[in-house]
């Protein structure tokens, strides 16, 4: 055995300790401490980890995303446990139990994060069937009864978030971006005045080392208005579009919708759902059209949009390789692949490891040791590998994957990690952290057939 061998065995031991230390039965913490909650897309890459060992438990956790689903067809961005102590803004707050469209029984917010979901079906399955026996039933039927879920969440989105068809999915608070205070959020939050917010303390800052690792007061002070504002009209889609002081065109939450819905097509189809597929095969072109139609020529860049400034937000964020992830045009991706693996995001002669960092360090709204404003999120690598290989650029996702193993060797599975020196900063033991670890372990014993 060499020496890689047992580092990757290592990793692999270590980063099981941590899916099941997260794991509270038919959910899994997205942290021990910091988030004691089921976040929607750190849930669909961890059952992406836990499929790489435990098929079954990795349906689980995909069941239990689908049981929240409101009536409307969003799948909301928390499901809370019962464990009311240690995070906050928690069930109470959210104000979400008055929301006509919350199933009866299920405590969760009133706002989603971006549609993983259907990537992470594919994967379960895809290992399902390469077990074969009672893993395969079991995915392939889980499929079965699911899919009409996935379907109208992806409806939902379309419909709803996209009233105008431009192919651009419009979110209400930061949170639903998973990119909480990016830079690429601060032109749209300056103009968030909050009214009157009930007092409030902060519980997240009690859980990391250092609190300039975490967004703000002032930044709280507006997200808890956001979600005031839209319990003030009980998260009703409509009534939220006219009521929120946030209302932006999210780009990589759209370039994760055009990959999500090609890929839930291709589940459709398996299972004779033709109609349907071709459905999500236009809404995956409308979102890839919409998501290239932002790029900046100047920067090859993709931008969002502020919808009530009216104004494109041009930062130099990580989301600006939403068409990577969206995929589409052949020369539109390969400038993109050369812009990341250049000299102003991977290929920065600062880093510790040659990884996206998630604001450019060429920027000058790059903070190496804030939360989402310059450290790197390795669960983002595994998704930009994952479209890299889809797009048949194996050498991206060759990277990604070998340098990422090469940073999560220090096995604390970190939240997020300071670009420059390597560092795991935020909480530890994150289970989207140690699921994405799983899959790369697995993707480099299982070899070249692991390609889409
Ligand atoms: N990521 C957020 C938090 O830090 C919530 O979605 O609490």
């Amino acid at each position: 055995m060499n020496t890689e061998t047992v580092a990757l065995d290592e990793i692999r031991t270590r980063a099981i300790e941590v899916l099941r230390l997260n794991d509270l039965g038919t959910m899994t913490t997205a942290a021990p401490d910091l988030y004691p909650h089921q976040w929607s897309w750190d849930a669909a890459f961890v059952a992406i980890g836990l499929a790489r060992f435990d098929v079954p438990r990795a349906i689980t956790e995909l069941r239990t995303v689908i049981d929240a689903q409101w009536s409307t067809g969003m799948l909301p961005h928390i499901v809370f446990s019962d464990d009311d102590t240690r995070y906050f803004p928690g069930f109470d707050r959210w104000g979400t139990a008055g929301a006509a469209a919350r199933p009866e029984g299920v405590r969760s917010t009133g706002i989603c994060q971006p549609p993983v979901h259907a990537i992470a079906l594919r994967h379960v399955v895809d290992r399902a069937r390469e077990n074969g026996g009672a893993d395969q039933a079991a995915a392939e039927s889980f499929l079965r009864e699911s899919f009409d879920g996935w379907y109208a969440w992806h409806r939902w989105l379309a419909g709803v978030r996209d009233p105008e068809g431009v192919g651009l999915i419009e979110i209400h608070h930061g949170w639903e971006s998973g990119f909480d205070n990016s830079p690429r959020w601060d032109g749209p939050y300056a103009r968030v005045v909050p009214g009157d917010v009930e007092p409030f303390v902060r519980k997240d800052t009690q859980h990391v080392g250092n609190v300039d690792e975490r967004p703000d007061d002032a930044e709280y002070t507006k997200y808890l208005w956001l979600v005031q504002q839209m319990a003030s009209v009980g998260f009703d889609d409509e009534l939220v579009e006219r009521t929120v002081d946030f209302r932006v065109r999210d780009v990589f939450f759209s370039g994760i919708m055009a990959a999500a819905s090609e890929v839930l097509a291709g589940l459709g189809e398996e299972i004779g759902r033709h109609a349907e597929a071709r459905e999500l095969r236009e809404t995956a072109r409308r979102f890839r059209d919409g998501v290239a139609s932002t790029v900046d020529p100047d920067t090859g860049l993709a931008r969002d949009y502020d919808v009530l400034a009216r104004q494109w937000i041009s930062t130099a964020t990580v989301s600006g390789f939403a068409p990577l992830v969206a995929g589409g045009d052949a020369d539109l991706l390969d400038r993109q692949r050369s812009l990341l693996q250049g000299p102003d995001w991977m290929g920065h002669p600062s880093l510790r490891f040659p990884l996206p960092p998630s604001t450019s360090p060429s920027s000058p709204a790059f903070r190496p040791r804030t939360y989402w404003r310059g450290p790197v999120w390795p669960f983002l690598n595994l998704l930009l590998g994952w479209a890299g290989a889809r797009n048949g650029q194996f050498d991206l996702d060759e990277q990604l994957r070998s340098v990422s193993l090469q940073q999560l060797s220090d096995l604390a599975f970190g939240e997020y990690y300071e670009p420059l020196t390597g560092e795991p900063l935020g909480s530890l033991s994150q289970a989207w952290t140690a699921a994405a670890a799983l899959e790369w372990v697995g993707q480099t014993t299982s070899g070249p057939e692991r390609r889409p």
